[in-house]
């Protein structure tokens, strides 16, 4: 006789792809999330900086679930590698924080051409690549996350030109 308690919360606890998430506002960011009793997919490139960093969050907060996903985020098959790892693991997916990136600190006249490559790939492509791989993800369902997370089903799908998910802070809704 299975004596299994029925979980009451009319939600599982949301999941966050993090990416980016290795050091620095990604992995602060995921901490929140975690303390919380969120899920987390930690994305970045360097496996090993990746795995200390998701090592450092189970140690620091009691029963941290969290997966991580290493990967260069402008190549598109990175995006759906995070998302698939957090349907895998998980279930499902509920937020996208698109933290990775680079920026250059120093004089905009100084930048060179290899540095706007990489600013582009990680800044621009890698956002448009695991943002598209999320609501492809998301948009069948019109997938529902609790409360403050929470998305409203889309009634518009974003253009190729103009992706309305590259500018809601990477919510997982469309209606605000
Ligand atoms: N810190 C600031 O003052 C500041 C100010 C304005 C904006 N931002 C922006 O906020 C974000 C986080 O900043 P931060 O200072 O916390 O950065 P950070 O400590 O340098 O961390 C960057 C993270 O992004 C990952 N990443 C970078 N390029 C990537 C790529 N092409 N593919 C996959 N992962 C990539 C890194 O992975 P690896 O370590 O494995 O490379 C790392 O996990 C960045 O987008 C940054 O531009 C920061």
């Amino acid at each position: 006789m299975s004596h299994a308690v029925p979980d009451p919360s009319p939600h599982p606890r949301p999941v966050a792809i993090v990416t980016g998430g290795s050091s620095g506002i990604g992995l602060a960011t995921a901490r929140v999330f975690l303390a919380r009793g969120d899920r987390v997919v930690l994305g970045g490139r360097d496996t090993e900086r990746l795995s200390r960093a998701a090592e450092s969050l189970i140690r620091e907060i009691p029963g941290a679930d969290v997966v991580t996903v290493a990967g260069e985020l402008a190549d598109p098959a990175t995006g759906t590698r995070l998302v698939e790892a957090g349907r895998e693991r998980f279930g499902q997916v509920d937020v996208l924080v698109n933290n990775a990136g680079m920026f250059a600190p120093k004089p905009f006249v100084e930048v060179t051409p290899e540095e706007v490559e990489r600013f582009v790939a990680a800044n621009l492509l890698g956002t448009y690549w695991v943002t598209q791989a999320f609501v492809r993800r998301l948009w069948p369902t019109g997938a529902g996350a609790p409360s403050s997370t929470s998305p409203r089903p889309c009634s518009r799908t974003p253009s190729a030109a103009s992706p309305r998910p590259l500018h809601w802070s990477a919510r997982a809704g469309c209606g605000r």
